[in-house]
C-alpha cells in the first residue's frame, strides 16, 4: 500500500494573523484520525512561525518554491538549507504558475528538485499540460516532457523521497477538476513511465492530483487506483474544507 497525502498550496495569500488563524482551526482537527499525511505550504515568510504553531502535530510543513543554488548572491531567493533550517519538510517545484508566470523551465526545475534532495526535503515535483495542449492531444508528451528533464539528472532511486503531482493547467483554480477517468490516465501514463526504469520504485511512488479539488470531489478523485491524493489550493485555505478533504483520503 502505497502512502498517501494532501498538502495545501496556500499560494500568496492571507496575513500574519490569518494564517494563524488558519492553522489553529486545522489543528482542531483531529489529524490522528486522517488517513493520510497531512501538509502545508504557507508563504515563504511565514514559514518559520507556521512551524512553531506546527510542532508535534501531524501537519507537515512545505515551501511554494526553492532557489536552484545552494547560496550567494541569489537575490530574492530562499535556499534549501535555509527552509530545512526552519523546518520544511516538502518543497513545490515546478508549479505551473512558477513556469508559466516565472518563466521556468524543465532544466530549472530539475535543479530545483536536486536542490530540494541535496537537504532531504521531499520535492513535490508538479507536471500538467496547458487546455491548448489537452485539445491538441498532447498531454503524455508534454508531461512525460516535464517528467524526463528530473529523471535526466537523477537517479530512478532519487523518486523514492519524492511526490509527484499531475496539475492540469486547466483545472487550476478554475472550479472545473479533471474527471477522476481524465486524472486516473494521466498518472497511470506517469507510472508507467517511471516503471520503464524501475517498477518497483513505479509502484511506490505517490502521484498526488490537483486543480480544483474540493470536499465534494476528492472522495471520488482519491478512489482511482493511481491518485494517491492531493496538492489543494485555494480549498486549503479553508480549515473544515480542508479537513475534509484529508478525510476523504
Ligand atoms: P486549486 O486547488 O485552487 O485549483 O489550485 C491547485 C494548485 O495549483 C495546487 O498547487
Amino acid at each position: 500500500m502505497r502512502k498517501r497525502l494532501v498538502a495545501g498550496n496556500w499560494k500568496m495569500h492571507g496575513s500574519r494573523a490569518e494564517n494563524a488563524r488558519l492553522l489553529d482551526e486545522l489543528l482542531q482537527f483531529d489529524s490522528g484520525a486522517w488517513p493520510a499525511a497531512a501538509a502545508v505550504c504557507p508563504p515563504f515568510v511565514y514559514l518559520q512561525e507556521s512551524a512553531r504553531q506546527l510542532k508535534d502535530s501531524g501537519i507537515a510543513l512545505g515551501a511554494q518554491d526553492i532557489c536552484a543554488d545552494a547560496g550567494g548572491a541569489f537575490t530574492g531567493e530562499v535556499s534549501a538549507a535555509m527552509l530545512k533550517d526552519v523546518g520544511c519538510r516538502y518543497a513545490i517545484v515546478g508549479h505551473s504558475e512558477r513556469r508559466a508566470l516565472y518563466a521556468e523551465d524543465d532544466r530549472l526545475v530539475a535543479r530545483k528538485f536536486m536542490a530540494a534532495q541535496s537537504h532531504q526535503l521531499v520535492p513535490i515535483l508538479c507536471v500538467g499540460e496547458s487546455l491548448a495542449e489537452r485539445e491538441a492531444g498532447q498531454t503524455e508528451a508534454v508531461v512525460a516532457r516535464q517528467l524526463d528533464a528530473v529523471l535526466a539528472v537523477i537517479e530512478p532511486e532519487a523518486l523514492v523521497e519524492a511526490v509527484l503531482a499531475y496539475e492540469p493547467v486547466w483545472a487550476i483554480g478554475t472550479g472545473k477538476n479533471a474527471s477522476p477517468e481524465q486524472a486516473q490516465a494521466v498518472h497511470a501514463f506517469l507510472r508507467g513511465r517511471i516503471a520503464s526504469h524501475d517498477a518497483r520504485i513505479a509502484a511506490g511512488l505517490q502521484i498526488l492530483y490537483g486543480g480544483s479539488v474540493k470536499a465534494s470531489n476528492a472522495a471520488e478523485l482519491f478512489a482511482m487506483p493511481d491518485v494517491d491524493g492531493g496538492l489543494v489550493g485555494g480549498a486549503s485555505l479553508k480549515a473544515d474544507e480542508f479537513a475534509q478533504i484529508c478525510s476523504a483520503l
